[in-house]
């Protein structure tokens, strides 16, 4: 099943290089998927010009898509850094985390479908506005495939003990 077939909250950071990127994302998002069952929250950073530590909003957003869920909620992320490598690296330290660094449709589709990737990293500095919005897209709508795939995260998740 696709994110944006279900109950999601997406929640969405950025640093000071990400976040003209994240401000066309988020206007984006709520233009063409704000509904009952795709709600957005955006943890910041408030602006460009006051330079912040990615680790810190990469940590937040981490620590809010691997909290308990109720019902049939889904949580996923997304990060904006300069490049994104920075977001990737810190957001996968936080257990429970599988963030995805992606350029372009073929990434975004495969980190849904092989990896189940629950945070999509992006570079501002590195990623056009338009593929962006492609990468993203293709991200939320694309489905984990399961079956032997299931093993692998799994696997991946027992290199945290
Ligand atoms: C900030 O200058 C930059 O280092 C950061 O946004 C990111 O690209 C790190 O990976």
């Amino acid at each position: 099943m696709s994110l944006s077939s279900q109950n999601i909250t997406l929640y969405v950071a950025s640093d000071h290089a990400g976040f003209p990127l994240k401000k066309i994302l988020v206007e984006y998002l709520e233009k063409t998927r704000s509904s009952e069952t795709f709600k957005v929250e955006d943890l910041g950073t408030v602006s460009e010009d006051k330079k912040c530590d990615y680790p810190d909003n990469a940590a937040e957003v981490g620590q809010k898509v691997t909290e308990e869920t109720t019902g049939s909620e889904v949580k996923a992320g997304l990060l904006i850094c300069g490049t994104g490598i920075g977001m990737s690296i810190a957001a996968n330290k936080v257990a429970g985390v599988r963030c995805a660094l992606c350029h372009d449709h073929y990434t975004a589709e495969l980190s849904r479908q092989h990896n189940d990737a629950n945070i999509l990293a992006i570079g501002s500095r590195t990623t056009e506005p338009d593929v962006a919005k492609e990468i993203l897209d293709t991200y939320l709508d694309s489905s984990f495939l399961g079956e032997y795939h299931s093993i692998r995260v799994k696997k991946i998740h027992q290199l945290e003990h």
